[in-house]
């Protein structure tokens, strides 16, 4: 299939930034978005022109890595599914198709496609992890954790932090993440302990790296390639509510 892209073209963050067009010749419907840009990429070289930044790294949808607008939806609007995951056969022969990189204050361009969501890791610093002793694997197994709490904990552990969350917010809220990471360690027994200051630090950080309020938009549901749901939110609230009251 051949088609026409309007690709994001940023120098970098002070750049202004301005959409060029490029032609996607001979694509095999069964490449994925991210292959397909490699032979754009390889065309643009061979052209002496500089290639488009993009990131990526698993290209099968561990690492979140792959943040790209793909007209006007983060990871192209196909549910469950990030960027590198898309398939070309998703676009018809002739279409014309818009990439951006996600856009949000606390992800600044650094080149291209390519943002710094590092606002994200500095959240998971701040309290995304149980520090008290939990003692080895066995101790781990020997604790009975019901069913329905465990499967909670793995839905809200499906996060990959990718980002895409804050992209489609008009807020800019990265609730869902911080929701998903603090759902996932506050339904586990290992980390109740430490699951109201660890609400409180890390709600203190995302409102610090400039990411907005949720307003119940539900965008960053529709959008979450791991499909988190925004009962989390509710449940991040909750544990943000009994932090205070203790307090
Ligand atoms: S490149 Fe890792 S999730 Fe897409």
């Amino acid at each position: 299939m051949n088609l026409t892209l309007l690709v994001w073209r940023q120098e970098n963050a002070q750049d202004k930034g301005r959409l060029e067009t490029y032609q996607a010749n001979d694509i095999n419907e069964d490449m994925s978005f991210l292959e397909m840009l490699d032979v754009v990429n390889e065309d643009l070289v061979k052209k002496g022109i500089k290639p488009i930044h993009f990131d990526h790294d698993c290209r099968e949808g561990i690492c979140g890595a792959c943040s790209l607008v793909i007209n006007g939806i983060p990871h192209g609007g196909k549910k469950g599914c990030t960027t590198c995951e898309l398939r070309m056969r998703n676009f018809k022969n002739g279409d014309t198709i818009t990439i951006e990189p996600f856009r949000a204050k606390a992800f600044p361009v650094i080149k291209d496609l390519m943002v710094d969501r590092s606002a994200l890791d500095r959240v998971m610093y701040a309290g995304g992890f149980v520090s008290v002793n939990t003692g080895g694997t066995p101790d781990a197994n020997a604790i009975p954790i019901q069913k329905d709490v465990a499967e909670t904990a793995m839905d809200a552990a499906a996060c990959i932090g990718c980002g895409a969350c804050v992209a489609a917010c008009k807020n800019a809220s990265a609730m869902l993440f911080v929701s998903a990471k603090v759902g996932h360690l506050a339904t586990l027994p290992q980390g109740k302990v430490e699951a109201r200051e660890r609400v409180r630090i890390m709600v203190t950080q995302m409102d610090a790296e400039g990411f907005g309020n949720c307003t119940n938009y539900y965008e960053c549901e529709a959008v979450c390639p791991k499909e988190i749901s925004i009962k989390f939110i509710a449940k991040l609230n909750r544990e943000r509510m009994k932090a205070v009251v203790a307090r």
